[in-house]
């Protein structure tokens, strides 16, 4: 086989790491002397390197997140209560394999989401499948739903390794409907022991009048606590200081 008849059988195999680097590993091999063994192995190597790469890809866009955050974005000395050890160890990612929970509760702007996206890209980059909601969207979605639709649309939530339910409660009053999807994903969740992360600034005693029913409440809260890291997040917003330093700095123009 010449060149262009390898390549075509390495298409045909779906080898596409091995064509991208062929070439080049062709050159390095004539120019190295490099025994056969080594050459063949740094081309399975490549092909191995692009099929994670594609796979960490789609497993991103599968997840629904918007940004690629991480914990080493945040400058920790502005708001120096957030509980750091407590989110450094989350990110260990420990607690998915443990089917344990994460509550990110606190003031507005202090980061909570951010911890909570940088959890998520973590879990992809691990391998895991990640499902990201804006909660109250998502639910409200949910709530105006056909049968077919709201099935489809809990299972996607139950089935993932992670599901990140961001600022819930932000609307205040979650719309009917809502309120048992929220039930149905905890308590399914919790039977497979798979984890979920939520973040909010309502405080856990507020939730049964955002729900409109205490004793729901209860029953979410009790299975969310049983396997969970509580994180408070306490300090000042991080959006009001990126405001106030636009207002001090205006535009030239
Ligand atoms: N300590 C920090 N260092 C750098 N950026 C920060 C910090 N805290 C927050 N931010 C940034 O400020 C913005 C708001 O943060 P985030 O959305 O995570 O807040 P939140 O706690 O979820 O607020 P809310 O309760 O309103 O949902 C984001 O762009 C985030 O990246
Ligand atoms: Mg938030």
């Amino acid at each position: 086989m010449n060149m262009a008849e390898i390549e075509r059988a390495l298409r045909q195999l779906r080898l596409s790491g091995m064509i991208q680097t062929l070439s080049t590993r062709v050159m390095q091999a004539h120019a190295a002397q490099e025994p056969f063994l080594e050459t063949f192995a740094a081309l399975l190597q490549d092909e191995l390197d692009r099929r994670s790469s594609r796979l960490i890809e789609r497993r991103y866009k599968r997840s629904g997140l918007d940004e690629r955050l991480t914990l080493a974005d945040l400058d920790w000395r502005f708001n120096p209560k957030l509980p750091r050890t407590a989110c450094f160890e989350l990110h260990t990612l420990k607690f998915i394999t443990e089917g344990a929970n994460a509550l990110i509760v606190g003031k507005p702007g202090t980061g909570k989401s951010h911890v909570a996206k940088a959890l998520a890209y973590q879990a992809t980059l691990s391998g895991y499948d990640v499902c990201y909601l804006e909660a109250d969207e998502q639910f409200a979605r949910y709530a105006l739903a056909g049968t077919s639709e709201r099935a489809r649309l809990l299972k996607d939530w139950v089935q993932p390794d992670l599901l990140i339910l961001d600022d819930l409660f932000l609307a205040r009053r979650l719309m009917e409907g809502a309120a048992e999807v929220l039930q149905a994903i905890v308590h399914q969740r919790y039977k497979l022991h798979r984890s979920v992360v939520i973040t909010s600034n309502r405080v856990v005693q507020d939730w049964g009048k955002y729900l409109a029913d205490a004793t729901m409440a209860t029953t979410i809260l009790d299975r969310l606590m049983h396997r969970c890291t509580m994180l408070e997040f306490e300090g000042k917003s991080y959006r009001l200081k990126e405001a106030s330093a636009r207002i001090a700095t205006p535009d030239p123009s």
